[in-house]
């Protein structure tokens, strides 16, 4: 399998308003590949979505590189896209769901469409003529995947995608997921808290603490050092 996004020696600090320093990421390496799921655990706080926004071309990091299909990028690539954890604020609140979805695939020329991606989300199609605020937080996390999968990516970031979504939902947006990895080769940067999800769906697993990578490696092999 050919490395998609290779990010490698990756430090990230920020610097609070009032001056002090926090290195929340210091020296974290992440390589997803064709087709495979990778889940990034770690306590609240440790830095994943930090880590995501770096890889999604979306904050530079200090030091480190992201490299996608071998190419160093330092700016978002139409071929990432990420699905945000707070998907609700990642809409512009004056435009309508469908309009939002279409927007990047219109521009990129996918052939994708907000109806198609909405099915395949399981986002029942009236909710597109609706703004951001008249949707609830299970809605807009599908409609964020719709438009994140509308781009046509070849990898696909996800922030706690299916944190406290009803199960079935949940189920389905898991399964869909496998579905992209297995059939379409998508590959997929998982962020979750939730054991069960990261034993169904990861290929690998890697864990972040204190700014570093402190354990790596398939399922069984987490398993195996009691750490899922
Ligand atoms: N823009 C920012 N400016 C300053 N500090 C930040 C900023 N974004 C995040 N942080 C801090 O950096 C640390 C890591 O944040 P991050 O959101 O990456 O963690 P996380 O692992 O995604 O946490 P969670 O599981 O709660 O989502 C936290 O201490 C957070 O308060
Ligand atoms: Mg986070």
């Amino acid at each position: 399998m050919s490395e998609l996004l290779l990010a490698t020696d990756i430090v990230k600090t920020y610097t609070s308003a009032c001056g002090m320093e926090h290195t929340v990421l210091k020296g974290v390496d992440l390589l997803v590949r064709e087709g495979e799921i990778v889940a990034v655990m770690g306590e609240s706080g440790s830095g994943k979505s930090t880590l995501l926004r770096i890889v999604a071309g979306l904050m530079p990091p200090d030091s480190g590189t992201v490299r996608y299909d071998g190419v160093k990028h330092t700016a978002p690539h139409p071929a990432v896209q990420m699905v945000f954890q707070d998907a609700g604020l990642s809409f512009n609140r004056y435009m309508t769901i469908g309009d939002s979805i279409a927007e990047g695939a219109d521009h990129h020329k996918t052939g994708r469409t907000a109806e198609g991606m909405a099915q395949l989300v399981g986002l029942e199609g009236d909710l597109l003529e609706r703004t951001p605020n008249k949707l609830s937080g299970g809605q807009l996390r599908r409609a964020a995947l719709a438009r994140a999968l509308a781009m046509a990516p070849r990898v696909l970031l996800a922030d706690e995608l299916t944190s406290g979504l009803d199960l079935t939902v949940q189920a389905g947006l898991l399964n869909l997921l496998l579905r992209l990895a297995k059939e379409e080769r998508l590959a997929i940067v998982l962020v979750s808290h939730d054991e069960n999800v990261v034993r169904h769906l990861a290929d690998r697993v890697i864990v972040i603490e204190g700014g570093k990578v402190a354990a790596q490696g398939t399922v069984e092999d987490l398993e195996a050092k009691g750490l899922l």
